[in-house]
């Protein structure tokens, strides 16, 4: 072999070296089942381009300098698909946050962009996949207005971004409840009680509403729809009169009495938490219909565990829609479900407002055909 055919191969080596694209991944707010499908898609999806894919762990924390990462590959993302939680770890606190309470934007402050900027710059990143629900796509908008190339994956167990008709994790949380309401009626009818489920969904109800249609719920009580106590002990009456040998009633966390207001929990560090509607409500209707009532608050093992196969197949459209993304160039946008497809929307779209649920849709006709009260 001739000198100058060795030295043109020497250059050629470094050129695909100097063009092997370098993209970073991260999982940021609260966990859902279904992040390690994404990761793993990613990878994948990544490697058939030549692509290196570098995971930032703790979400945004990551990028602090000097970065804190693992090298993602085939193997160190092998099995993980059917894992819950993120093998990336999170957080959703941090340096890095960009949403206060339900709704206000506070901006990142500009020495911590200017150090993910410098981590960014030191690993030759070509793009940074963002995984992650209102807040942390708040703060993926935030880099990509700064200049950052992002592509926002839409994530939450609570359905509640807009933009997008579903995100993966919510179909787990569906099936939590709904094996939750499955034991629950065997010993509520059993004791003939009446049984009050708590579930999450923040300042959406659409785990309620899907949970409790899928597990034969006789109450649902969702933030949109404000109840009345008087209009459930109505209906456990009823239902008593009838015959009936248990009443289930689910209500979200952030539902509220007409007269009421939503429940929380002030912690220590002055933070607030939804959560308690359901001790409200048992007491209510165990004080007007003198029946006994338990109540069970199903936390966060609705966020645990496996993620379904359903959200497993999501996660992995997302994954790989993410990295085409990236591939085309399509920064500030995320990744979008519609209509049985992957497509992509500006991250503005997505975190504006939440998606709620309207008190006309179909879905809460179809619980009132099949007798579900909404307590209203
Ligand atoms: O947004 C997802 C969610 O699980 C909500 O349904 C719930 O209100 C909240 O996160 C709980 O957050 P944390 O894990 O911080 O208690």
């Amino acid at each position: 072999m001739g000198g100058g055919r060795s030295q043109s191969i020497e250059v050629e080596l470094s050129l695909t070296i100097m063009e092997k694209k370098r993209i970073g991944i991260l999982t940021s707010g609260g966990d859902c089942p279904g992040l390690n499908a994404v990761l793993r898609a990613t990878v994948r999806a990544a490697d058939k381009l030549g692509w290196e894919v570098i995971g930032f762990c703790d979400g945004f924390e990551g990028l602090l300098p000097p970065g804190n990462y693992v090298h993602l590959d085939r193997r160190a993302t092998a099995g993980i698909m059917h894992l819950g939680g993120t093998i990336l770890g999170t957080v959703n606190k941090g340096h890095f946050v960009a949403k206060v309470g339900a709704g206000d934007r506070a901006m990142v402050p500009p020495e911590i962009i200017d150090g993910a900027r410098q981590t960014f710059k030191a690993l030759g990143l070509h793009g940074l996949i963002t995984i992650g629900g209102d807040g942390s796509l708040t703060t993926a908008l935030q880099l990509h207005e700064e200049g950052f190339p992002v592509v926002g994956v839409p994530k939450t167990i609570d359905n509640d971004l807009e933009a997008t008709a579903m995100t993966f994790g919510f179909d787990s949380a569906v099936e939590c409840v709904g094996d939750a309401l499955d034991r629950l009626h065997t010993t509520a009818t059993s004791h003939k009680r009446v049984m009050v489920l708590e579930v999450m969904g923040r300042h959406a109800g659409w785990i309620a509403l899907h949970g409790g249609l899928a597990g034969g719920a006789d109450v649902i009580l969702i933030p949109e729809i404000p109840f009345e106590h008087e209009k459930i002990a109505a209906e456990v009456i009823r239902r008593d009169r009838e015959g009936a040998k248990s009443t289930m009633i689910v209500v979200a966390e952030g539902a509220s009495a007409k007269d009421g207001s939503q429940t929380r929990h002030h912690t220590a560090s002055g933070e607030h938490r939804l959560g308690g509607i359901g001790e409200l409500v048992a007491r209510e209707v165990g004080e007007r219909t003198g029946k006994e009532v338990r109540t069970c608050v199903l936390g966060h093992l609705q966020r645990g565990g496996a993620p379904t196969m359903l959200d497993r197949i999501l996660g992995t459209r997302f994954g790989v829609k993410a990295v085409q993304m990236v591939a085309e160039g399509k920064f500030g946008s995320m990744v979008s479900y519609q209509n049985y497809l992957t497509l992509d929307v500006p991250i503005s779209h997505a975190v504006h407002k939440l998606r709620r649920v309207s008190p006309d849709s179909q879905m809460v006709q179809t619980a009132r055909a099949v007798e579900i009260s909404f307590g209203d």
